[in-house]
């Protein structure tokens, strides 16, 4: 059809045009599975085994017959990893915060929503039906301002952001959420996605890293598809938010559990968190030493000790063409554009993981470093 195509050409004129890159044969360095848990022999050993026992697939939504055991362990190792009552499983980051966000704001409320936030929140405020207040990125006088003029003519209040910012690498400062939170009677829903098994010395998240207590007006989402090396995602909080979400939440409702085999992998990968901590603090070492050495080849990155390190190119089409070259060296890092960041703030995002050998870091910094010069031009 006409109209697609066009569409299309547009998308490529803008530099926007996305396509899926087979990584098989190439050196990813821009995966989310920070600790390398992905394809730990005993998370796969424990899930090959619940593999033969279970199937494949959960054959229903976990209202109905999914859930399994498995899945009941799942939750209740992650409520003990991350310090709160209760978890509960969804199929997707996605997901939880769509069936989450709008489980707890409806007409009528309002949501404050930071504006680097990911996009299944963006999408979640807007379906929510809720009034929704975007602050700018990490401003919390901001926040507090809008906080004053807005918040008394709503009756229920969220303020919503990302605890590690997935294209960022930055973190929200939770300590000042949280008081904001209570000065103005909202609930504070922390995306942990990339900050689970990443901040605090243990991986715990956000709370763990700035020293802070959980209270009952926080829920926490995290993912299972990152530094867990899964598939699927969870919400934590009191058990009353847990019993509200199955009764209310639609994409748990209406959706296939996931599979036991996935469930009992990801419970291995926690308790391989847990017991070895290590890895958490190597993964920080590994993170400085890939940003240190990306800074010390002259390209333009921010160094926040976090495994996500955006080297910036803000051109949207140079991106693509460093992408295309980095590809023929064999080398994967995606070029990540609008709408995943604003409009001229385009990036490769360099991510730090466990997987990487010493010579896998020298060969991604060399090769960078080798940039022909009509690419670097924006990238220094
Ligand atoms: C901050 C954040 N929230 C939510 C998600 C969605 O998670 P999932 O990939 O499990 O759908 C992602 C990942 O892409 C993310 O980065």
């Amino acid at each position: 059809m006409e109209w697609l195509r066009q569409e299309l050409k547009r998308l490529e004129f803008e530099g926007l045009y996305r396509q899926r890159i087979l990584r098989d044969g190439l050196k990813d360095f821009c995966s989310n599975d920070y600790l390398a848990l992905r394809d730990h022999p005993q998370v796969l050993e424990e899930s090959a085994l619940v593999l033969r026992s279970s199937g494949l697939g959960s054959g229903a939504s976990p209202l109905v017959s999914g859930y399994t055991l498995h899945h009941k362990r799942l939750e209740e190792k992650l409520a003990e990893f991350k310090g709160l009552p209760r978890c509960l499983l969804f199929g997707s980051g996605y997901m939880a915060n769509l069936g989450a966000l709008q489980a707890l704001a409806g007409e009528g409320d309002v949501l404050f929503s930071d504006e680097l936030n990911h996009a299944s929140i963006v999408d979640a405020c807007r379906l929510s039906r809720a009034k929704t207040f975007v602050f700018r990125h990490l401003d919390y006088l901001h926040l507090q301002e809008l906080l004053s003029l807005h918040r008394k003519d709503y009756r229920r209040c969220l303020i919503v952001s990302d605890t590690l910012f997935s294209m960022e690498g930055d973190v929200a400062h939770v300590p000042t959420l949280k008081r904001l939170c209570e000065e103005y009677d909202c609930m504070l829903y922390l995306d942990e996605a990339h900050a689970t098994g990443v901040l605090g010395a243990e991986g715990r998240g956000g709370l763990e890293a700035f020293g802070e207590s959980w209270q009952e007006y926080i829920v926490l989402m995290g993912t299972l598809s990152k530094a867990i090396g899964s598939y699927g995602a969870f919400v934590c909080g009191s058990q009353e938010l847990c019993e509200y979400l199955v009764n209310k939440a639609r994409s748990l409702i209406f959706s296939t559990a996931l599979p036991p085999a996935v469930c009992a992998g990801a419970t291995k990968a926690v308790e391989l968190i847990q017991r070895e901590s290590w890895r958490v603090q190597k993964l920080r070492e590994v993170s400085w030493q890939i940003c240190q050495g990306l800074k010390d080849a002259g390209l333009e990155v921010s160094c926040t000790g976090t495994p996500i390190i955006p080297l910036m190119v803000y051109q949207e089409k140079r991106a693509v063409r460093i992408r295309e070259w980095l590809l023929e060296q064999g080398i994967l890092l995606q070029a990540i554009r609008y709408p995943a960041v604003p409009k001229g703030r385009a990036r490769l995002r360099v991510t730090a993981s466990l997987r990487y050998s010493r010579e896998d870091m020298s060969l991604l910094v060399e090769t960078l470093k080798s940039l022909p010069s009509h690419l670097r031009k924006n990238v220094v």
